[in-house]
This record gives structure tokens, C-alpha cells and sequence, in this order.
């Protein structure tokens, strides 16, 4: 079995922090509704040049950077998104070119919406087996504020921009657990380009109660399937979408709540980002050493949802 080594992460967002009160100047809201609801303080929106593209490539050159390899020895690159600039060429493939990354190697997006940060760490995995680098270039961006219907405060305070990025070692013979999952639905839906009112519109409590379902489910499947208990796990990295949905699966897993990481009070949930924005700021922060054990868990449109354990 091979298991997943992060060995570094960058992240990028941008410049423009949007508070609670900012929204509440656009639509009827206040922040103590937004934050007692979400956790969510504020978020960051894409201005002028900013795209899912500048965030992706800037977070991959930091992360690749750090990781003190170069460009060459990268095997495999994937970017989760759903809402890459354009329908092709995948935000990938734009990292790719400005990266100088090899073009023997797969480079491809992949839309698994929340949960694609989880689906691109294990299809990379499977893709570095038959690889002859063992390092991958994963990515996870998302430019949601153009997907927002500014005129729907059920869903235009919830989300935000940003895009993290890591490169992975896949290790043989490494502990290894990993489950990737879908229900199917449309509970949270945005139509493609092109068409009248492509905006993000989500049934909240559906999606609530499928969320406090599938990370303890999730969880208890990876602890099981690796033979480790809670206590062995530094961290869980949930999708970043709402601070209740996390407490809650705390207190159903009767968990330490300080190993469950938040941050989404200032970037809001992103999406397939919102896993590798916080494992950059984890390791900005002087959490992260070698050794560790992560569980990251990820759910979201579809409704998909996926866990994997990784280590540093
Ligand atoms: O990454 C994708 C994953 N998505 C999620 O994880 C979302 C999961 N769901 C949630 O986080 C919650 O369902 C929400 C935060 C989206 C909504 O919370 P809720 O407790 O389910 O609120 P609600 O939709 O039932 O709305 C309650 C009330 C309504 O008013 P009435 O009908 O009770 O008078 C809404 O109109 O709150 C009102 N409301 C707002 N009020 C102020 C809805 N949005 C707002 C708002 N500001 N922004």
C-alpha cells in the first residue's frame, strides 16, 4: 500500500477582505446572524486581475518552493475547482506552463466541488503507483464570488476566494486510508456559463445534516481501516464550510475540540480550497512537524464527500 507525505504548502488570496458589516451594506444581513450561524467573520473576493488562475499558480510556485524541489521532479498535477476562468484549458494546465513542469506527466482539474482537495490527494496517489517521480503538485482553488447571487443572503455570505496548494511524496508501504464517496442530488447546484442565473443556490439544511452525517462516518471508516484511535491523529482538517457543522462532529465523536482546525472565520468557505488554505496557514502557524498524522475530510455538492489520511 502507498500512503501520502505532504512535504510543503503555499497558499494565495486575494487582496480584498470582505467583512460581514461590508455585506450587510449590500443585502439584509448583520454580522451577529452571519457569524453565530457560520463562524464566518469574513471572507475574500477577486478584484481586477485576480482569478482562480493568478491564485492557483501562486500558490503552487510557493508551495514548490518550499518543498526545495525543482520544477522537473513534479509527476503529476492536479488542481480541484468548480469554477476554474474557463471550461478549458483547465487552471491546471496554465499552473503547468508558468510552473515549467514537465509535459510527460498527467495535468488535469477535477470538479468533486468541496470534497475535490480529497479526490485529487487520492486519484494523485493512484496516479504517482505507475509514476516514475513519486511527487505530485496538488491543488485546490475556487473564485466563488463570481458564482454568488449577490441578492441571496442565504448563500452570498457564506462563501469566499482563495487557493492553497501542496506537493505530496506518495511513500510505498505507508499507512494508508482513504474512502471517497457521492450520494447524488442537487442540493447544492450553480449552472454552467452561459446560461440565465449561474449562481450558487443550496438547500442549507439539507446539506447540514448530510454534512454532520458524513465526517463522523468518514472519520470512524479511516481510523478503522489504518488501526488508529483519535489519540493518534494530530489533526482533522474538515472542509471549512460552517464552525456548527464542525462542533458538532465534535461532540458526536466526543473529540478534542483543538484537533479540529477552523479558520474559515476569515476566509469563509471555499470550496475545494479550503483544505489545502488551511494546511498552508498550519504550517505558517508552526503546527505541522514531520511525523505528524492528518485526517482530512472533505463533503459538498453532489453530494460528495471523501477522507484520507496523510502524513507530514
Ligand atoms: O460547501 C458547501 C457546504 N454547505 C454547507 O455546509 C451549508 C450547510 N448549511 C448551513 O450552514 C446552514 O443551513 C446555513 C448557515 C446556510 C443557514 O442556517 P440555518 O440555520 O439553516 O438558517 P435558515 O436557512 O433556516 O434561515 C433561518 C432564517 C430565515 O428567516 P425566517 O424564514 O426564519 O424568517 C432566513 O430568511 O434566517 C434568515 N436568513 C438570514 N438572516 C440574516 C437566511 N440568511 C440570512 C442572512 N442574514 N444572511
Amino acid at each position: 500500500m502507498n500512503g501520502l507525505q505532504i512535504i510543503a504548502a503555499g497558499a494565495a488570496h486575494p487582496g480584498r477582505s470582505v467583512s460581514n458589516d461590508d455585506l450587510a451594506k449590500v443585502v439584509e444581513t448583520d454580522d451577529e446572524w452571519i457569524y453565530s450561524r457560520t463562524g464566518i467573520h469574513s471572507r475574500f473576493f477577486c478584484e481586477g486581475e485576480e482569478s482562480c488562475v493568478s491564485l492557483a499558480i501562486n500558490a503552487a510556485k510557493l508551495a514548490l518552493e518550499r518543498s526545495g524541489l525543482p520544477a522537473g521532479s513534479i509527476g503529476c498535477c492536479i488542481c480541484a475547482t468548480m469554477s476554474g476562468d474557463y471550461a478549458t484549458p483547465g487552471v491546471s494546465c496554465l499552473v503547468q506552463q508558468a510552473l515549467g513542469l514537465r509535459e510527460d506527466i498527467p495535468v488535469m482539474d477535477l470538479n468533486a466541488a468541496c470534497s475535490g482537495f480529497i479526490y485529487a490527494l487520492e486519484t494523485a496517489r493512484g496516479l504517482l503507483a505507475e509514476a516514475e517521480s513519486p511527487y505530485a503538485l496538488i491543488i485546490g482553488v475556487e473564485q466563488l464570488s463570481r458564482l454568488l447571487d449577490m441578492t441571496d443572503r442565504s448563500t452570498c455570505v457564506l462563501f469566499g476566494d482563495g487557493g492553497g496548494a501542496v506537493v505530496v511524496r506518495c511513500i510505498p508501504s505507508a499507512a494508508h486510508a482513504a474512502i471517497l464517496g457521492a450520494r447524488g442530488g442537487m442540493q447544492i447546484c450553480c449552472r454552467g456559463a452561459g446560461y440565465e442565473h449561474s449562481y450558487i443556490e443550496m438547500d442549507g439544511k439539507a446539506v447540514f445534516r448530510f454534512a454532520v452525517e458524513a465526517i463522523p462516518k468518514c472519520i470512524s471508516y479511516l481510523l478503522t481501516h489504518a488501526e488508529l484511535t483519535l489519540e493518534d491523529i494530530d489533526y482533522v482538517i474538515c472542509h471549512q464550510a460552517n464552525a456548527r457543522i464542525i462542533d458538532h462532529c465534535v461532540r458526536k465523536l466526543k473529540a478534542d475540540p483543538g484537533k479540529f482546525y477552523q479558520d474559515m472565520d476569515h476566509f469563509g468557505n471555499t470550496s475545494a480550497a479550503s483544505i489545502p488554505l488551511a494546511l498552508n496557514e498550519m504550517y505558517e502557524n508552526g503546527l505541522l512537524h514531520p511525523g505528524q498524522k492528518l485526517l482530512l475530510v472533505g463533503f459538498g455538492s453532489g453530494l460528495t464527500w471523501g477522507g484520507i489520511l496523510v502524513s507530514i
